[in-house]
């Protein structure tokens, strides 16, 4: 089946839709614990971008977890699977010429590899938002910590699932007593020199 699948050209180029639009396209992924902060950061850079005149577009998990991957749980081949379709639909995104913007626990090394061979190395972001355990059930801003540690939710992250921290992101915002302003002001000047043509 597959061998008679057979790709069809264009001949509007990415390059071209990224001239037009006066930016490089790029996947921004944000990986880490739950409750880490890598929502509200993309939030805020994704803001940032788009007042500095950037074609942005943000992949969250809670959304595509309640449409496209609405058929997904959270066991490794389960993640796997959320993974890649994400990877897939962000590569389009960054084929349209758009500065994406994704964020996902992401939990596991292998998965994350495969995100940076669909997208390709060149195109792909690593931003590991490093905040402590400790921390995120500190906080627990959605009582899932509380529900896992009472057994109530099975392969929670970090607490009956692991954590596979990046070893060599290209970003890594070790949050504790930094503001969100400052988290983004760390990326944005990382990021900088990639963003424009
Ligand atoms: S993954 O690992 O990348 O496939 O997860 P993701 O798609 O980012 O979804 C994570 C959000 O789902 C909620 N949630 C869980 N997280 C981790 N483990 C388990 N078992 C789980 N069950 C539900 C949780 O609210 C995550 O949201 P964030 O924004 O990361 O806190």
């Amino acid at each position: 089946m597959k061998e008679n699948i057979i790709r069809h050209t264009y001949e509007v180029s990415k390059s071209q839709r990224q001239k037009l639009l006066n930016q490089n396209s790029l996947l921004l992924w944000f990986t880490g614990l739950s409750g880490s902060g890598k929502s509200t950061i993309a939030n805020a850079l994704e803001h940032k971008l788009y007042q500095e005149g950037f074609k942005t577009y943000a992949l969250d998990g809670d959304n595509i977890r309640k449409g496209i991957n609405n058929d997904l749980a959270f066991s490794p081949e389960d993640r796997k699977e959320n993974i890649r379709r994400i990877a897939e639909v962000a590569n389009l995104m960054v084929d349209a010429g758009v500065i994406v913007l994704a964020a996902f626990v992401s939990p596991y090394k292998k998965d994350r590899e495969n995100i940076a061979r669909i997208v390709g190395n060149d195109n792909f972001v690593e931003i590991f938002v490093n905040t402590s355990l400790e921390e995120c059930e500190k906080r627990d801003v959605k009582g899932l910590y509380k529900k896992a540690r009472a057994g109530e939710i099975k392969d929670f992250t970090g607490v009956n699932a692991p954590y596979e921290a990046p070893e060599a992101p290209d970003v890594e915002i070790i949050t504790d007593g930094l503001s969100v302003e400052e988290c983004v002001v760390r990326i944005y000047d990382k990021i900088k020199p990639k963003l424009k043509i």
